[in-house]
């Protein structure tokens, strides 16, 4: 089949995509702020709903049964797709932000002394770098920022001079929500390892377009939310070493992460439950599973955005007076922009009216609209369902609004 079609039928599983907006055809370009869901993914928890709710982990009656093992192959399915050694190295959260700051608290307390240096780039978006700014704030230590260069990529220059036997943290994205930058992981962590010092990924851009195999990456850490990957909102993971996870206390204390409770003091379960205090989302677990199945039976699809990115590049370059920023050679299909004389909002506002959905603003990543001196950047993000055409619909609503607010 050739890669229109086989587009075409991944896209015919989404069934949003049909709709109109102002009655013109939604062309939605903000997945890296959610992506739409398939109805696989949402059958898969229509049917947990209405056959199978029950409690996990703590009935003896078939229901509970059921959905236990249904939670616990689902957590297995995602540490084979991330390439974790096993299970009890993947811990369900509500998200990436939840599982950034699960690592912040709970490693901090254990490992983040007065003094010591926690790294993150520049890049970051803010849930990578407020945890480590509370977690600094309360063990005495420096939160110092990784500079970037004006192509949008980590310059390992200053973070080579930045690393000291005081770095015990370095957090770094896999992608950039706002610049598309994949930084250079394999040496990123292998420089800071050099030191020390402990790695963090956040993968939530970054799992999406290109997977990624912890272990072979080598990473203490690596966070994903499932909403990016097709699943629904309120489900996330922390993949982290196992002998580090064991290392470190709790996170929150409650049902289901203990061993034994009694008034002179508490043992805890062993991870992966130690972490996951109350009832975790199980529904969302196992449709996260099945979000990553649904990729798996398309994985034929496996490199269409980066031709999305490369036509949408190309394409909004041709319009005068447009700035892309972020340039880098390997990017995620992300395309943050604005355009001389025009207020980034305002192209958004009138690219809704024609049922383009982009984002405006500051992506939750000031200190990049800093580094490039900018209140806000319109950004249009591509998902294995767009389409070339979309992206014309895109590059035709930028010029009349262009046209207009001109
Ligand atoms: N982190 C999401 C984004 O970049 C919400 O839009």
């Amino acid at each position: 089949m050739d890669i229109e079609r086989l587009v075409e039928d991944f896209r015919s599983n989404f069934p949003i995509l049909q709709s109109k907006v102002y009655n013109k055809p939604l062309v939605y370009l903000d997945s890296a702020a959610t992506a739409q869901k398939p109805l696989q993914v949402l059958k898969c928890e229509q049917m947990l709903y209405t056959t199978l709710n029950a409690n996990i982990h703590r009935g003896v009656h078939y229901l509970s049964e059921q959905m236990t093992a249904r939670y616990e192959q689902a957590r297995v399915q995602i540490a084979n797709y991330i390439g974790a050694k096993s299970g009890s190295e993947i811990i369900f959260t509500a998200g990436a932000t939840a599982s950034i700051n699960l690592v912040a608290r709970s490693w901090s307390e254990a490992f983040l002394h007065t003094g010591d240096v926690v790294l993150v780039s520049q890049m970051e978006h803010h849930s990578n770098i407020v945890p480590w700014q509370m977690a600094a704030a309360r063990h005495g230590a420096i939160v110092k920022a990784i500079p970037i260069t004006d192509s949008g990529e980590i310059d390992m220059v200053a973070y080579d001079s930045l690393l000291s036997q005081s770095v015990k943290m370095v957090a770094i994205t896999q992608a950039s929500n706002t610049l598309g930058t994949c930084p250079d992981l394999e040496r990123i962590i292998t420089l800071a390892h050099g030191v020390g010092a402990k790695v963090l990924v956040d993968g939530c851009q970054g799992i999406v377009h290109g997977g990624v195999n912890v272990t072979q990456l080598d990473c203490d850490f690596y966070t994903f939310s499932g909403h990016k990957l097709y699943a629904p909102t309120g489900i996330g993971v922390l993949y982290g070493k196992s002998e580090l996870l064991d290392s470190m206390p709790p996170f929150m204390g409650g049902g289901d992460m203990v061993d034994k409770v009694t008034f002179n003091g508490t043992t805890y379960a062993p991870v992966p439950l130690k972490f996951e205090a109350g009832t975790s989302n199980f529904v969302g677990a196992v449709a996260l599973a099945e979000a990553i199945a649904f990729l798996e039976e398309h994985s034929e699809l496996k490199g269409y955005e980066q031709r999305l990115l490369r036509y949408a590049t190309e394409q909004l370059q041709s319009i005068d007076g447009l700035t892309i920023y972020g340039t880098a050679a390997h990017k995620a299909p992300i395309v943050c922009f604005n355009v001389e004389g025009c207020n980034h909002y305002d192209i958004g506002m009138i690219l809704d009216k024609m049922g383009v959905a982009i984002r405006t603003g500051h992506h939750c990543a000031q200190p990049v609209m800093d580094r490039f001196s900018v209140s806000g950047m319109c950004r249009a993000s591509f998902a294995l369902y767009n389409t070339m055409s979309e992206v014309d619909a895109l590059v035709q609503g930028v010029n009349r609004a262009v046209k207009m607010l001109r």
